[in-house]
């Protein structure tokens, strides 16, 4: 028997990249491949890279700079190159870096195993189709290996949306949703290697409208049929548009006892005129009047989003109307990022902010977005949450979990496993995280 070869994977990007790799070390797995941790040791280097800010994709050249030695070094070593920087820029990749051997598109990862059947033989293999065949079911390799108590599902991918700044549909290709009972396949396996915790995924995952024994589900549907799932805990979900926050989904968050008082709601901006701009069809009242609709059924839900300043021609107007939203909603946690120009897009064609002036913004957004999340974070203290357990903590005896509200809790007790749920009476607020006791 000869020893397993080593698959390093480094992922950038979003959980849909996490979800992937994960997906892509089990159909290596079926090539001999094991996992490891460190590059040095690896007769693989697979990079599963993002392209939605030019930082992102620069990342990706500077990283496969550093191979450079470690394949001189091993020239048996090879490079491959997935993700969205490998749809968008394809062969250019191996242009600009020849020792890159392999580079796969997102949509094609289940041909990945032939792929690295060819460049062991020496050749350049580049797959950045969209096939017609579904990558997913081709993928699953339905391993039994115990895991941890959380798992992402990919239920849904790629968008239709087109935001005027963003590269997703172009990378990740048009909607597709996977069928009810593959789904729920999948959750099952996951529950008896130990998950209690499922976020389902997809690019615009409340979109989903997948293919069931009685015609199609929506993902309210497809929540529900979860929630009989036994020994499933927790369902979440996330990225959700605005726009596809149906009726259905809505009253889920009031009525489904395993879905999460939690929901990742983008918004990206408070100005009308720059909503408009950005192509993202709904309004900075409609998106109030789904949050409110959402408190009306669950008052404690927490509410989280993602925020773009200085998108072309941002006045300081538009971004207080971006303030003044925030302050109406008061979100629980958030990402913000400066705009990034990026090349195909039609907004990389409108008059550009300053740099420095997108700086100051996303400075003052971001002050009044940690004030927010420290307040509502503040405001568990002298309450009871529920804590899955995930991993022990740095001091002995610790654990670490996720509240309903995925804040971090640690706790020092004995007999707690990862995996176990229990009720935390909260006594402390500190500064990432909360610290409480058993009740
Ligand atoms: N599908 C999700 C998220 C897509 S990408 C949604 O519709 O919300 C994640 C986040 O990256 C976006 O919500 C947006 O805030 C940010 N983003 C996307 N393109 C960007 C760009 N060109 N510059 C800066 N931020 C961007
Ligand atoms: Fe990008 Fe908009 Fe689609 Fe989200 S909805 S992935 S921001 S185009
Ligand atoms: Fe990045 Fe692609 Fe995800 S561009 S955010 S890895 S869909």
């Amino acid at each position: 028997m000869t020893a397993p070869k080593k698959l390093f994977i480094k992922t950038y990007g979003c959980q849909m990249n996490v979800y992937d790799s994960e997906r892509m070390a089990e159909a290596m797995g079926g090539q001999g491949y094991v996992q490891t941790q460190t590059a040095d040791d690896a007769d693989m280097i697979l990079l599963n890279t993002c392209h939605i800010r030019e930082k992102a994709a620069e990342k990706v050249y500077s990283e496969l700079g550093r191979y450079k030695g470690l394949k001189v070094a091993k020239p048996d070593l090879k490079i491959g190159v997935a993700g969205c920087v490998a749809q968008a820029e394809g062969e250019e990749i191996m242009r600009r870096q020849p020792m890159v051997d392999l580079v796969v598109g997102p949509q094609s990862y289940h041909r990945l195993p032939e792929m690295e059947a060819k460049i062991r033989e020496g050749k350049k293999a580049l797959d950045t189709d969209f096939p017609e065949e579904g990558k997913f079911d081709k993928l699953i390799a339905r391993p039994k290996a115990k895991r941890g108590p959380t798992a992402f599902l990919t239920v849904q991918e790629g968008c239709d949306k087109f935001c005027a700044f963003c590269v997703v549909p172009y990378t990740r290709g048009a909607e597709v949703s996977r069928p009810v009972d593959r789904v729920l396949t999948e959750a099952r396996d996951l529950v008896e290697r130990g998950v209690r915790e499922i976020t389902l995924l997809g690019q615009n995952v409340n979109a989903y409208h997948g293919a069931g024994p009685n015609g199609d589900m929506g993902l309210a549907q497809l929540i529900w049929a979860l929630n009989d799932v036994d020994g499933l805990e927790r369902i979440r979900f996330t990225t959700s548009h605005p726009n596809d926050m149906d009726d259905a989904l809505i009253e889920a968050h009031g009525d489904c006892p395993k879905l999460m008082p939690y929901l990742h709601l983008p918004v990206q901006a408070g100005s009308d005129k720059i909503l408009k701009r950005m192509n993202r069809s709904h309004t900075a009242a409609s998106y109030l009047r789904v949050i409110e609709r959402l408190r009306e059924v669950r008052p404690d839900i927490h509410i989280s989003g993602d925020f773009i300043v200085g998108f072309p021609e941002e006045t300081e107007e538009d971004f207080q109307a971006t303030l003044d939203l925030i302050e109406a909603v008061r979100y629980g946690s958030a990402y913000s990022f400066k705009y990034s120009t990026r090349p195909g897009t039609p907004a990389a064609e409108r008059p550009q902010v300053p740099e420095d002036e997108k700086d100051d913004r996303l400075q003052r957004l971001q002050a009044l977005l940690t004030r927010q999340q420290r307040q509502l974070q503040d405001d568990m203290v002298g309450r009871d949450v529920s804590v899955l357990f995930e991993k022990p903590g740095r001091e002995a005896g610790q654990m670490v979990g996720k509240s309903e509200y995925l804040h971090s809790v640690h706790v020092t007790a004995d007999g707690v496993s990862p995996g176990d749920m229990a009720r935390v009476h909260i006594l402390e607020s500190r500064t990432n995280s909360l610290s409480g006791q058993l009740i």
